[in-house]
């Protein structure tokens, strides 16, 4: 095998090795195996391709590397110097068991405990201990491992590293990750009882909420310490793998889990011939926004759609319709619902002399006038059905003049519970346009009063989320 020096390569190359060589933790040469190792294994990866987890002795496929790389959340794992450093290898695999990259730094105290190696291993990448490392240091480490993560967590966080933290102190490798990040922090304190009821450690622990540091434990129990027992014991590994999985991944809340909702958007095409339709302007972005938002809050969503340009929300079981009356029998046949809410701009009329052929046009020749009827009323249909139903029925009224009046007319004309009432003069650009300003009319079951709430003028989005909030809180008083 030819010798190779390093010396002898392009700055640039050069530079990439030894920034990967740092990175990795490993020496420029070994590096250099490893590219060449990747090399023969079908192709270079660039630098900043490259997962953060070094290359094991029998190298995984690059594939499982990137994709692990790509979806996992990181988290940053700082080990103190206390007696339950033990303890955080075990947090290291219960992280690493919820799906979380786990990478580790040991204070000067934690390796009085625990080794690095072990950290190392359990890891399955290297730990980290030194500020003044020239290897990781090399393009400013500690940065990096303040921020690549998306959490740091501190277990145990010793009275020490706390004050540390408290006071902005960066005199070690821990305590200037912790300062030069931006991500969230958690910590698990873990000391004597005294030590945690100590008041300079309750002034850091104050000081450390004020700066938004989330805190696990810890909890009452013996201590390592002879004949002593109190408040100081780390939280559980578990228990803290299962806080900084929470904060990971919030849940999000489902106020309308357990709730199938059938929603309408889009114009219909009311065909003249095969070929020829009369239509209209809307383009269905806030019914798709409203099924979006309603699958987001846990329900179930069916949506039946007039013919758009818009792709299909995820998760949505979408019905696709042309006319009015297919919308009609698409609606019928998705009942019973728990709501229902009608955004579809539904043409009022459909062509009655409807050409089963191509209409020809005959020079010299006025086209013969379209014959109109009245097309079916979907609101009306499903607000006056006797069974099935929805036990709320939310209608659209567009207009572009005399909004509130003819949109308290409607509501009382269809017999709806609600009417999302906009303003759609040309003017306003809402038609196919990208925001929105509402009205939301209510009318009490009771009393038959109808309520009128104007909403601000924002995208159709926050629109769908406002309203699907508002359904939300009346479904849960409802059925308070
Ligand atoms: C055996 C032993 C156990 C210790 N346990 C703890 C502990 O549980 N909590 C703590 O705050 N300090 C403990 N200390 C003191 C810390 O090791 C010391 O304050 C150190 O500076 C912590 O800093 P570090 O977390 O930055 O490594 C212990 C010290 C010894 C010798």
């Amino acid at each position: 095998m030819a010798n190779l020096s390093i010396r002898n390569l392009d700055d640039a190359i050069r530079d990439e090795i030894r920034l990967r060589a740092a990175r990795n933790g490993r020496s420029v040469e070994d590096e250099v195996r490893v590219i060449l190792r990747e090399a023969s294994q079908g192709g270079l990866t660039a630098a900043a391709d490259l997962p953060q987890e070094p290359l094991s002795p029998a190298p995984r496929s690059r594939e499982i590397l990137r994709q692990h790389s790509g979806s996992q959340p990181k988290v940053t794992l700082i080990i103190g110097g206390g007696i339950a450093a033990y303890k955080a290898l075990d947090l290291i695999r219960r992280m690493k068991e919820r799906g979380i990259h786990v990478r580790v730094v040991l204070t000067q105290g934690a390796q009085k405990f625990v080794t690095a190696l072990a950290a190392s291993a359990l890891s399955n990448e290297r730990a980290y201990t030194d500020l003044f490392d020239p290897q990781s240091e090399f393009d400013a480490g500690h940065i990096r491992l303040a921020r690549e993560c998306d959490l740091i967590v501190v277990a145990p966080a010793t009275a020490d590293l706390m004050a540390k933290m408290a006071n902005g102190h960066a005199d070690d490798l821990a305590s200037a990750i912790l300062l030069a990040s931006n991500k969230p922090i958690l910590i698990a304190p873990a000391m004597n009882p005294l030590m945690w009821s100590n008041a300079a450690t309750k002034r850091n622990v104050a000081q450390l909420k004020r700066d938004g540091v989330r805190m696990i434990g810890p909890n009452a129990g013996e201590m390592a310490e002879r004949n002593e027992a109190g408040i100081g014991r780390m939280a559980e590994p578990t228990e803290i793998a299962e806080a900084a999985n929470a904060l990971l991944r919030p849940t999000v809340p489902q106020p309308l889990k357990g709730k199938r909702i059938l929603i309408t958007a889009g114009p219909t095409h009311e065909p003249i011939d095969p070929v020829r339709y009369i239509a209209n302007r809307s383009s269905g972005k806030q019914g798709y926004a409203i099924a979006d938002a309603a699958h987001a809050a846990g329900a179930d969503v069916i949506l039946v759609s007039g013919p758009v340009e818009l792709d299909e929300p995820r998760g949505v079981n979408v019905k696709h319709v042309e006319s009015a009356r297919d919308m009609l029998s698409a609606v019928e046949a998705a009942l019973p619902v728990d709501i229902a809410i009608f955004a579809a701009a539904v043409a009022d009329w459909r062509v009655v002399n409807e050409g089963a052929q191509k209409l020809k046009k005959k020079a010299g020749e006025a086209m013969a006038p379209l014959q109109l009827t009245e097309n079916p009323d979907i609101l009306a249909t499903i607000s006056k059905l006797e069974s099935k139903r929805p036990p709320l029925v939310i209608g659209f009224a567009a207009e572009t003049e005399h909004l509130i009046e003819n949109a308290t007319a409607k509501i009382k004309r269809k017999g709806c519970d609600w009417i999302v009432a906009n303003d759609v003069s040309p003017a306003t650009g809402i038609m196919g346009g990208d925001s929105n300003t509402v009205n939301l009319l209510t009318r009490d079951k009771a009393t038959g009063e109808i309520a009128v709430d104007s909403w601000a003028p924002m995208s159709k989005e926050d629109v769908a989320a406002t309203l699907v909030a508002r359904i939300a809180s009346t479904m849960t008083k409802d059925t308070a």
